[in-house]
């Protein structure tokens, strides 16, 4: 039985977060947790090592940013895990830009996006999505990173 930590390190993926979560801990911490997003992307690491993942963590208050780091994940990752943060509820061109690299993909919301305002119900990358993690806190990017190695370990 192969030994997960055994696995060469070398299975790349992208860990990207939109708007405002670079204000994490500041930010309506009783809304999103007193963690910081530099805990965050520490947890990430130390979540994925032995899951044989190496994280690339990013972050990016413009949309157009975010479009271009999930064009370059194409050829540079196996995978993404996502929190569009606001624009889950807006962009159609975030969401269309998944739905063409064609990767394993886990949207990521620290808070429970169903039991907030109306507006926050509908999220666009949901739909291209393979799982959908919400009202976890930071553990989400935890259970993500482990759903994703699930996710790029199986013929898809
Ligand atoms: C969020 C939820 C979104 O509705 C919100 O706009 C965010 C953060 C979350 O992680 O709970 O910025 O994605």
């Amino acid at each position: 039985m192969p030994n997960p930590s055994d696995r060469t390190p070398e299975t790349s993926v992208l860990v990207l977060n939109g708007p405002n979560l670079n204000l994490l801990g500041l930010r309506e911490p009783a809304v999103y947790g007193t963690d910081t997003l530099a805990d965050i992307e520490a947890l990430c690491h130390t979540t994925a090592a032995p899951l044989g993942l190496r994280v690339d963590f990013r972050q990016s208050n413009h949309e157009g940013v975010l479009i271009d780091a999930v064009q370059e994940a194409r050829t540079a990752h196996r995978g993404i895990v996502i929190n569009p943060a606001g624009y889950s509820h807006t962009s159609v061109a975030l969401r269309d830009a998944l739905a063409a690299v064609d990767l394993p993909v886990v949207e990521v919301h620290l808070s429970n996006i169903h039991r907030r305002e109306a507006f926050r119900h509908h999220s666009y990358v949901s739909a291209v999505a393979d799982t959908v993690i919400c009202g976890a806190g930071a553990h989400g990017y935890a259970l993500g990173l482990a759903q994703l190695a699930r996710l790029v370990g199986v013929p898809r």
